[in-house]
């Protein structure tokens, strides 16, 4: 059973998983537009990767007595100015991803719903996991660059990285 609290502050997480889901589904056509298709490849994955999470989500609030909502997405940025500008602010979302994961834990703990903290841990070492992947991929960013010649093997570098969450016990490829 959720509390009315607890059933608000997941609806409002599906609400951010599903703009990651669109923010990043814009990133990769735009990187796909621009022949990045490494870089393309692995963001339509990463895309498909948090409409899954989203998915988590509405299944666990349905199965425990709330009805998971739909949201509206707005505002989807389309344009890019480059590869750099992307992962930036694919980490800055990711961080405030992480902050909302951390409010619900405490949430969860104020409220006694020990099920829903046990839920959210997987979120929690998914959060973890995909900051690190990328601060890596930020960091590959300076150190290949991104001129002519370097463009190219980051965007290799960049779609050999597999996407996989916390579930698939696989990480991201590292
Ligand atoms: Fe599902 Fe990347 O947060």
């Amino acid at each position: 059973m959720l509390s009315k609290k607890i059933e608000d502050a997941l609806n409002a997480q599906i609400t951010k998983e599903a703009n990651a889901t669109f923010y990043y589904l814009a990133m990769a056509s735009w990187a796909q537009s621009q022949a990045l298709d490494g870089t393309a490849s692995f963001l339509y994955g990463h895309s498909n990767e948090e409409n899954m999470h989203m998915h988590k989500i509405f299944n666990y609030i349905n199965e425990t007595g709330g009805h998971a909502l739909v949201p509206e997405i707005k505002n989807v940025r389309n344009d890019y100015k480059s590869i750099e500008e992307v992962f930036n602010l694919i980490l800055e979302s990711e961080l405030a991803v992480t902050q909302s994961v951390n409010n619900i834990v405490s949430m969860c703990y104020e409220e006694k719903d020990y099920a829903t903290l046990n839920f959210m841990q997987w979120f929690v070492a998914e959060q973890h996991e995909e900051e690190v992947l990328f601060r890596r991929i930020l960091d590959k960013i300076k150190l290949i660059g991104t001129d002519f010649k370097g463009i190219y093997t980051l965007d290799k570098e960049i779609g050999m990285i597999q996407v996989g969450g916390a579930s698939q016990g696989g990480g991201h490829g590292r």
